[in-house]
């Protein structure tokens, strides 16, 4: 077993070769003047199964490329396999038409790394699971939700905790955590009664009292949340959390988060956090080596992965 680490997210990748005691593969992804992506990969690498760690977060399209150049040449080194681990699968939420004439760019991504020659994906919490039938090779999508509960468990200990969903699309992911912590669900239903009209935000379920955990996939404006938390609290909750796997937060997200009402907004480290969120009291990280590293274990003995969910 092989990892190779490009330059999205290297101190993820250290903990994930840190826990699978193997070293990452020397290799060099650097830029021409022009600043297209060079990769050289500076070990041997005849007959190995190889992991490349990559998310496809900002720079989206500088972090793809490289990704797609990493894979091309380990192909052209005679690899046995290539897995493409993305910790978060930028471009997700492209996944269908929205309108006439619009791209679906996540089933595009999909294909150059098909194309660049990946045998098989690794990722976590797709926008929708629905995107791995994009791929034609197989794909591991793997759920934040055993981390999550742990952290839960030692931060919320005894509460009277309700999950929330912040919109009706990630309903499944949230009832699959209240599931495994034994919490009720509510839902956010966000509703435009009239073109031009502001929307409005009805909370399905009974929230009065209640500590809320809001569950979500993505975190990038910050908008969803800060908006979905609001409501909440005006509907009579205690106290309003979140869990958000992809720590996306561009733009004054991370300002527009410690400038609401949310308690705390715990993100793991698929995307590597900047400074401004490590000095935040607001933000909290969930380390995702380990669960990673193990998937990437299974994946090369050839054991279920599927099992780490159970
Ligand atoms: C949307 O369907 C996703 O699940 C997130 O709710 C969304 O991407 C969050 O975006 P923002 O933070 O910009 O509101």
């Amino acid at each position: 077993m092989k990892i190779i680490a490009g330059n999205s997210n290297l101190p993820l990748a250290e903990e994930i070769s840190t826990y699978l005691k193997v070293p990452l593969a020397d290799s060099a992804v650097r830029r021409f003047a022009d600043n297209e992506v060079f990769v050289e990969i500076l070990e041997n690498m005849r007959g190995e199964d190889v992991f490349v760690v990559q998310s496809t977060s900002a720079p989206a399209n500088d972090h793809l490329m490289e990704l797609l150049i990493i894979i091309d040449a380990l192909r052209r080194a005679s690899v046995r396999r290539i897995t493409a681990v993305l910790p978060y699968f930028g471009y997700a939420r492209q996944d269908r038409k929205p309108g006439p004439r619009t791209p679906i760019s996540a089933k595009l991504v999909a294909n150059l790394i098909e194309a660049a020659g990946a045998d098989r994906v690794l990722t976590l919490d797709l926008h929708a699971g629905q995107i791995q039938g994009f791929f034609d090779i197989p794909t591991d999508n793997l759920f934040a939700a055993p981390v999550f509960v742990d952290d839960i468990k030692a931060r919320f200990n005894g509460q009277d905790l309700m999950v929330v969903s912040p919109d009706v699309g990630g309903v499944v992911r949230t009832r699959a955590l209240g599931n495994r912590i034994g919490a009720d669900l509510a839902i956010v239903d966000k509703r435009r009664e009239r073109a031009g009209e502001s929307e409005v935000m009805n909370i399905i379920g009974d929230v009065t009292d209640r500590h809320c955990l809001l569950v979500d996939d993505i975190v990038d404006s910050g908008g969803t949340l800060c908006n979905a938390a609001e409501a909440l609290l005006n509907n009579g909750a205690k106290s309003v959390s979140a869990y958000i796997t992809h720590g996306v937060l561009s733009g004054e997200a991370v300002n527009r988060v410690n400038n609401s009402q949310l308690e705390k907004l715990l993100i793991t480290d698929t995307i590597q956090p900047t400074e401004a969120i490590l000095k935040s009291d607001k933000f909290g990280i969930i380390k995702i080596a380990e669960l990673i590293g193990e998937a990437m274990r299974r994946t090369t003995d050839e054991h279920s992965v599927s099992s780490l969910f159970d």
